[in-house]
C-alpha cells in the first residue's frame, strides 16, 4: 500500500520531534554536501517538525538568508511553527505542488529523509528544477532500494516465519530508490548530478520499544500498516522477539543505508 498522510497524530508528531536526532544528524551531512552559504534562500521540502530548518536559518544562511519549510502534515507544521523566526517560515504543503513559489527563486532545495515517501518523483523534480535558480543546488538523502535498512531485513524474516509474502509488504513505503532510478529521474528533470554516495549509519537503540517508537514516528504511522489488525499484531510480536534477540551490550544495533545526492540546475537554465 502507498504511504498514507492520514495516520499521523499529535503524539506521533511530538515523538518524532524527540527521536529524530538521527535524521537531524544526517541532515547536517547533507547541508555540508550542499555547502549552504550565508545569504542564500533555501527550500526545505518535507520539513517535518522544523529542526533542520531552524539550524539552517540560524547557523547557515543567517539573517540575510531565508529558509522556507513545507510539509503536508499539519500536526508537524504546528511544531515547526514554534521554531519559525524572521528568516524561517513554515507552512503546510506538498512536494508535488510548489506552485506557491516563483520560478528561479531558491539557491538550494533539499529533501532530508523525504524522497522515499514520494510516489511521483518526476513531478517533484520538475517543480524543484523550476524553483531553483540557474546553478542552484538540490540535496536529497533517501533510503536505498538495493540496500534495505536492517529493520526491513528483520521484518522480512518475521514475515517468513508467518508464511507471509515479503514481496507484497514494504513495512512503510514502497518508494525507495536505486542508484539507477535516481540518475534517470534527475536526468529526466534536466538536473545535473554532482555527487551520489551511499552512506551506512549504525543506530544503537536501548530497547525494542525505542526501535518501534522511532519507526512509527518517522513513518507518521505507516509502519506495518499493510496488514489486517490481527495479522499485524502477530507480525509485530514476532518482530519484537527478533529485535530483542539482537540485543547486545550496546543495545540493539540496526544499520540504515541512505543515498546522499547533490545535483544542480544548469547555469544557462533560462
Ligand atoms: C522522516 S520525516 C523527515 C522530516 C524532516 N525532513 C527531518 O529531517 O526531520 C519524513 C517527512 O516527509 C514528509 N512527507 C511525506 N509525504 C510528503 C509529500 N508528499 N511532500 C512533502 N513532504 C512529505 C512527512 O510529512 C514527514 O514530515
Amino acid at each position: 500500500m502507498p504511504p498514507s498522510l492520514q495516520l499521523d497524530s499529535a503524539e506521533l508528531a511530538e515523538k518524532y520531534d524527540s527521536v529524530s536526532d538521527k535524521q537531524y544528524q544526517h541532515g547536517l551531512l547533507l547541508l555540508d554536501d550542499l555547502a549552504v552559504q550565508p545569504g542564500q534562500r533555501v527550500l526545505d521540502i518535507g520539513c517535518g517538525t522544523g529542526r533542520l530548518g531552524e539550524h539552517v536559518a540560524s547557523e547557515r544562511v543567517g539573517p540575510r538568508g531565508e529558509v522556507v519549510g513545507i510539509d503536508p502534515l499539519p500536526l508537524r507544521i504546528d511544531i515547526a511553527r514554534r521554531r519559525a523566526s524572521a528568516n524561517h517560515h513554515v507552512s503546510v504543503g506538498r512536494a508535488e505542488d510548489l506552485s506557491a513559489f516563483a520560478d528561479a527563486s531558491f539557491d538550494v532545495v533539499y529533501l532530508n529523509s523525504v524522497y522515499h515517501w514520494l510516489p511521483d518523483k518526476r513531478s517533484v523534480l520538475a517543480g524543484v528544477r523550476r524553483v531553483l535558480k540557474p546553478g542552484g543546488r538540490l540535496g536529497i538523502s533517501v533510503a536505498s532500494r538495493e540496500r534495505p535498512h536492517d529493520v526491513q531485513r528483520v521484518l522480512i524474516d518475521a514475515l517468513a516465519s508467518h508464511a507471509l509474502n515479503s514481496a507484497v509488504v514494504n513495512g512503510s513505503t514502497p518508494h525507495r530508490v536505486s542508484a539507477a532510478e535516481l540518475t534517470e529521474q534527475l536526468d529526466a528533470a534536466g538536473l545535473l548530478l554532482e555527487r551520489l554516495e551511499l552512506r551506512r549509519f549504525a543506530d544503537h537503540f536501548p530497547d525494542v520499544e525505542s526501535v518501534l517508537d522511532f519507526y512509527f514516528a518517522s513513518s507518521f504511522g505507516n509502519f506495518l500498516t499493510d496488514y489486517l489488525p490481527d495479522v499485524r499484531a502477530r507480525v509485530l510480536d514476532t518482530l519484537q522477539a527478533r529485535l530483542l534477540a539482537r540485543r547486545g551490550p550496546q543495545g540493539i544495533l540496526l544499520h540504515r543505508n541512505l543515498f546522499f545526492l547533490v545535483a544542480s540546475a544548469p547555469q544557462d537554465d533560462r
